[in-house]
């Protein structure tokens, strides 16, 4: 589910409350290609949620907890409550939550005086209490993490957190290298991520502040990393994390992805009047202009389509 064994670079887009809704989440997975996404934080006070909740906040639900790009939608929860947490989660992944991440980040004033977010840091006990019941919750194979950022104020507070939520079995941690006082200012401390990397043996998902490739390539370096989070950076340059990728992977300028093209292609037949044969002419000039990206750089996607007649044909080449 994540890259212990491969090593693989892994890239999450960030959840972003108020930004990063499920057509937000749709249209950037299908820019480029993410390995996770997590949803808007859900707020579990005193009550379960009921169905139809998560499936509003969620709608990826009823498409196999992926985006319809196919990037696996994790479900993040908010609150203090570890009961209710375990019996959201369980809720959630019977829906079909393929993953469940844990808040424990959030700046908010509003949301800390309800016990909730950041304001869980201050507590190492009830981080690992929280992270234990919800992971007993859920089936093994359902990844459960936790995201945390350095401190409420003092950012050393990190390890000894971090060692708890990796005790109680979280899958991985994501790290906002910053503490809940510094809010959002810069800077971010990306040395303290690289320290929790050495003290715990699960990933971690190094967080804050990566807006550009020299961004990444520090951060990449400083906390030895191989998992990131973007998340304003990302919607600043919805390219990044294929740079980033193709960076870390030594490989050359970014190839545009299957999905993107799909868009352009779709782009393409809405302009288009209609036509009895549109199909079969959308379908040649889609042809026409992939031949044109395979000049550039050889595209598997192309071999695909160059046999398909039909417009809808070339479009389930590209992939879902
Ligand atoms: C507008 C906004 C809303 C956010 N909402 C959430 C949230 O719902 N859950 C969460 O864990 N983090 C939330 N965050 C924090 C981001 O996920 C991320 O940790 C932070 O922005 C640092 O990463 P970045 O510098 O790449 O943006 C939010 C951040 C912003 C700017």
């Amino acid at each position: 589910m994540f890259p212990t064994q491969t090593h693989a670079p892994v890239f999450v887009f960030a959840p972003m409350e108020g930004v990063t809704d499920a057509p937000m989440r749709q249209l950037i997975t299908q820019i480029a290609h993410w390995d996770w996404c997590v949803t808007e934080f859900i707020r579990i006070n005193d009550l379960v949620p009921p169905d139809k909740v998560f499936l509003r906040k969620v709608p990826e639900l009823l498409t196999g907890g992926k985006t319809l790009s196919g990037t696996p939608v994790s479900v993040q929860l908010l609150g203090g409550n570890a009961t209710n947490l375990a019996l959201s989660a369980k809720a959630a992944v019977d829906l079909g939550a393929l993953a469940i991440d844990l808040n424990f980040g959030c700046p908010a004033p509003t949301v800390n005086r309800h016990d909730g977010g950041a304001t869980l840091l201050k507590y190492p006990d009830r981080l690992f209490e929280i992270v234990l019941t919800v992971r007993r919750a859920v089936p093994d194979h359902i990844p459960v993490s936790a995201k945390l950022r350095l401190g409420w104020e003092d950012p050393s507070d990190c390890i000894r957190n971090a060692e708890r939520v990796w005790s109680a079995g979280a899958s991985w941690i994501t790290l906002h290298a910053r503490t809940r006082m510094a809010g959002y200012s810069p800077p971010v401390f990306w040395d303290w991520i690289g320290k929790v990397a050495a003290s715990v043996k699960v990933p971690v998902v190094a967080n804050g502040d990566i807006w550009s490739l020299d961004d990444f390539k520090t951060c990449a370096q400083v906390t030895g990393c191989q998992a990131f989070m973007f998340g304003r950076g990302a919607l600043a340059d919805p390219f990044l994390v294929d740079k980033a990728r193709a960076l870390l992977a030594g490989k050359g300028p970014v190839p545009i992805t299957p999905p993107q093209w799909r868009t352009w292609f779709l782009g393409l037949d809405q302009v288009t009047a209609e036509h009895p044969r549109k199909s079969e002419v959308l379908a040649s000039r889609c042809k026409q202009w992939g031949n044109f990206a395979n000049r550039v750089r050889k595209n598997d996607w192309f071999d695909r389509i160059k046999k398909q007649t039909t417009f809808e044909s070339v479009l389930s080449a590209l992939g879902e």
